[in-house]
């Protein structure tokens, strides 16, 4: 039976010259690959209290909606910098040149709300960090981090869970 990384195309030299690309869109369509990769995601958290997924931007907004549906839970978009319409807050992030931001509503998850932070892949960090502290500076509680692919080479998963997160992943 295929795995979940069976469905997961890597591209070499995208964008840059020596980066191998995890490219998930073969992953997203394909009905089993797709189903397979919710299901999987959701696994861990059978029976655990969730009152919101949130996504990152952008492959984490494919994955977060159809989790979301699944639980029956709402969906909170974390957005690159000026396309929220809404009063937001925002987090600054490091990248390999320079810097960027994301955004959420303020309105967007109130205190206590026990959130669930979806992407499609964790490399080092950085995005999955200016989230969690966008929940947190809600004053949300991030129950876990889960990811379809960790590089674990690019030190994300030790940064999260040097901030006490759960960081869960379906490969590497
Ligand atoms: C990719 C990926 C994660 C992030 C991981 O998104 O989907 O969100 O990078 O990198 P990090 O762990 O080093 O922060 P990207 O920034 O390319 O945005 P996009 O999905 O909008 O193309
Ligand atoms: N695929 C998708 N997004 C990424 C990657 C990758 O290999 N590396 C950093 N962000």
């Amino acid at each position: 039976m295929k795995t979940v990384q069976d469905y997961i195309r890597t591209i070499p030299d995208f964008p840059h010259e020596g980066i191998l690309f995890r490219d998930v869109t073969t992953l997203f369509g394909d009905p089993r690959g797709f189903r397979m990769a919710v299901d999987q995601m959701l696994h861990p958290f059978a029976g655990q209290r969730i009152d919101k997924v949130a996504g990152l931007e952008a492959r984490g907004f494919i994955l977060g909606g159809a989790i979301a549906h699944q639980l029956g839970v709402g969906f909170v978009p974390i957005r690159k910098k000026g396309k929220l319409p809404w009063k937001t807050i925002e987090q600054d992030y490091a990248l390999e040149y320079g810097t960027a931001t994301v955004e959420v509503h303020e309105d967007a998850i109130l205190p206590g709300e026990r959130v669930l932070l979806v992407d499609d892949l964790i490399a080092t960090g950085g995005t999955a960090e200016a989230g969690i502290k966008l929940i947190q500076r809600l004053q949300g509680e991030v129950v876990a981090c889960s990811f379809v692919i960790d590089l674990p080479d690019l030190g994300g998963r030790a940064l999260l869970e040097g901030l006490g997160m759960n960081v869960q992943a379906l490969c590497v």
